[in-house]
């Protein structure tokens, strides 16, 4: 494993050299791959790990017309590489679980009974495992429990994966039975397209995983562009000076270059008004969600947010409910000015 200093902070990175390609195919030449799931994940990584030549079958509802045709058009043939899901789960030898979090908990009586002895349970998030009180998945102690979580989209997984790229993805072992679970962990990281891997937990990774998406990610992140945007409005800007100050410079200029160079560059590279303005209202901002974010992280520890998840993506009408709130964004004020300040963009007018 390579040592990367992060920060003053050596941490361990698998890198290619370690473990290249042609390792993960060895390692995984006597396995079948068994992906449970075609929504987002299932595909990205079933179709990497085919094109690298692995072997590899899906597992799907075969009553949800949507992703079982979506398998066939991927190639997938009934029969041969694609069976409902209980099948491919006995026929796998590892077997990726990657139906939603909620789904797991519905199928996993039924998932559990077609694992057999020395298999392989892969997870793309820890948190059927951790959370295993409110989910019930309790894996048997004859298997190995392992993991691999993609840091970013299942359609990025994809997409880098055809550029040639790759994405980083973080690991974990749970549950060690036949001796060889890190080999086939990491096997599987690199099979399915990951550049980089990072060592983690189960745990580690459901609670970043959870805050970071509750947090600046996207709750914080709509949350506070919704105060900054209102302020601006109660005194008296116009709609669309409100949304380009909080939402459009943000998004078309200073997030890109903050990702490219950092936040000392950003500050190196403004105005010397909004660099000693924004120095200083960062402490400000920084002591003022702090306590937030602390009641947060223990919400997410203690469970309350997945008990909150687990109970809201079970009922009925979740679809239903789900997209009342999604209109209400969207036929909101803010984002109905953001969606005529898009249309404005200068590069739109160029297509034209
Ligand atoms: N989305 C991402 O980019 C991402 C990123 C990193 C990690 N992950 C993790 O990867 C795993 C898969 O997530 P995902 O986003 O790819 O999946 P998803 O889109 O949330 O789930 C879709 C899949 O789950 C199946 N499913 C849902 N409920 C089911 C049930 N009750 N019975 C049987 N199948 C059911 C769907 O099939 P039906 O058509 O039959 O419902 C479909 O195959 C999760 O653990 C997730 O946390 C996801």
């Amino acid at each position: 494993m390579a040592k990367i200093d992060f920060g003053g902070v050596i941490e361990d990175v698998v890198t290619d050299e370690e473990f290249p390609l042609e390792k993960a195919r060895e390692t995984l030449a006597n396995e079948k791959v068994a992906v449970l799931g075609y929504g987002v994940q299932g595909p990205a990584q079933s179709l990497n790990m085919r094109d690298n030549g692995i072997n590899v079958i899906v597992g799907q509802r075969k009553e949800e017309k949507v992703y079982w045709d979506k398998a066939i058009n991927d190639g997938f043939k009934p029969g041969e590489t694609l069976f409902p899901l209980e099948e491919a789960a006995e026929k796998g030898t590892i077997i990726q679980y990657l139906i939603s979090d909620a789904g797991q908990m519905v199928t996993w009586p039924k998932i559990k009974e077609c694992l057999k002895q020395g298999d392989a349970l892969y997870f793309s998030h820890g948190f059927s495992i951790v959370y295993k009180d409110q989910t019930g998945v309790i894996p048997p102690d004859n298997i190995d429990v392992i993991m691999v979580a993609p840091k970013g989209s299942g359609r990025t997984v994809r997409s880098n994966f055809l550029e040639g790229s790759g994405i980083n993805s973080s690991y974990a072992v749970f549950q060690d039975y036949t001796g060889r679970a890190k080999e086939r962990t990491l096997a599987l990281g690199v099979a399915i397209g990951s550049g980089y891997l990072f060592p983690t937990t189960f745990a580690n990774e459901v609670y970043s995983d959870l805050v970071g998406e509750r947090g600046v990610l996207m709750g914080c992140l709509a949350g506070v562009m919704e105060a900054q945007y209102h302020i601006l409005r109660t005194h008296g800007h116009s709609p669309s000076e409100s949304f380009n100050e909080t939402v459009e410079e943000l998004t078309q200029s200073l997030i890109r270059l903050v990702a490219e160079n950092g936040m000392d560059w950003m500050y190196a590279n403004t105005s010397t008004t909004a660099q000693r303005g924004a120095l200083d209202w960062r402490h400000r901002f920084r002591g003022a969600v702090t306590p937030l974010f602390d009641e947060l992280y223990n919400s997410v520890v203690s469970g309350e947010e997945t008990r909150i998840v687990l109970e809201a993506n079970s009922a009925p009408d979740y679809r239903e409910r789900l997209q009342e709130e999604l209109d209400e964004i969207r036929t909101s004020e803010m984002w109905r000015a953001g969606a005529a300040v898009r249309s404005l963009r200068p590069e739109r007018r160029k297509m034209r």
